[in-house]
């Protein structure tokens, strides 16, 4: 199935995790994919194996945002999908009592600032084309919140689905569908390095996902590549989950 035929894609965070498994779908479904990633070996490995264009960017500096996009559309002519994927994990002591403020900026910074500077630069382009698709990875617990003290990331998240509604709104007369992609646990590193510090948070996590596992990054990616395609074309201010049941136990 070729659902994204020679469309234009840019995927922040493409080195690793749920980035990198929606290159590999989006190259898989025609897809011509510029990988951005702060990590240039992952992030150029990433652009290598699905024939595409890597970026190094940092997606909390604006300069370096404008300037993705711009490589982009300088290489390919246009900008078709954003994928604004890029994340943290939460602080070792996540509670709203622990956190301290650096540590909460920080996570504000690359989690919600970053799809603030995306989304602000990447609309210009969809605009002049009259059509665009943006899905921004938000999680499961911008939903639900998290037993787990994780404020920090779940506010940057809850921002995520909020900004996401909104422009999706915003812009639905315009060919511009704005989703928020709302993930459960996925067995990616970042969640990796979560259980590294707290090995019995899998287990916590675990009897509360109804489907008895992790997703894997591909199923996300499945999703993404549906939100991106038009097979999704009613789709836009909406929270997709897809989270194994998660939400609805
Ligand atoms: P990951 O850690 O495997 O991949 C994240 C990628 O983002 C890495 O390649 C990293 O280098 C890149 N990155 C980090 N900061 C960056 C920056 N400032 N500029 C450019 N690139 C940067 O993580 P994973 O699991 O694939 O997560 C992707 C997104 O999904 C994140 O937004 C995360 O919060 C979200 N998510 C993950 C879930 C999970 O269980 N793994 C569940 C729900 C949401």
């Amino acid at each position: 199935m070729q659902r994204l035929q020679d469309r234009v894609a840019v995927i922040t965070g493409a080195g690793s995790g749920i980035g990198l498994a929606t290159a590999r779908r989006f190259a898989e479904e025609g897809a011509k994919v510029v990988c951005v990633d702060l990590d240039e070996p992952t992030g150029a490995k990433a652009a290598d194996e699905v024939g595409g264009l890597f970026v190094r960017a940092d997606v909390t500096s604006e300069d370096d945002v404008v300037r993705m996009y711009q490589t982009a559309f300088d290489t390919y002519g246009s900008v078709d999908i954003a994928f604004n994927n890029a994340g943290i994990s939460p602080p070792d002591d996540d509670s709203i009592l622990e956190t301290g403020l650096d540590a909460w900026r920080r996570v504000q910074e690359v989690n919600l600032t970053s799809v603030y500077l995306c989304c602000k630069h990447v609309i210009p382009y969809m605009r002049r084309q009259g059509k665009g698709s943006i899905v921004n990875t938000a999680s499961f617990v911008a939903v639900m919140g998290s037993a787990t003290s994780q404020i920090s990331y779940t506010a940057s998240k809850g921002g995520v689905l909020a900004m996401s509604r909104e422009l999706g709104v915003q812009f639905a007369r315009e060919g511009i569908r704005v989703n928020a992609l709302c993930p459960g646990p996925v067995n990616t590193p970042l969640l990796q390095e979560l259980f590294a510090k707290d090995p019995e948070r899998a287990q916590r996590r675990l009897v509360h996902i109804p489907v008895g596992r992790f997703a894997e990054a591909s199923e996300i990616a499945a999703a993404v590549a549906f939100l991106a395609s038009d097979d999704a074309s009613f789709i836009t201010g909406a929270e997709f989950l897809v989270d194994g049941g998660i939400s609805g136990a």
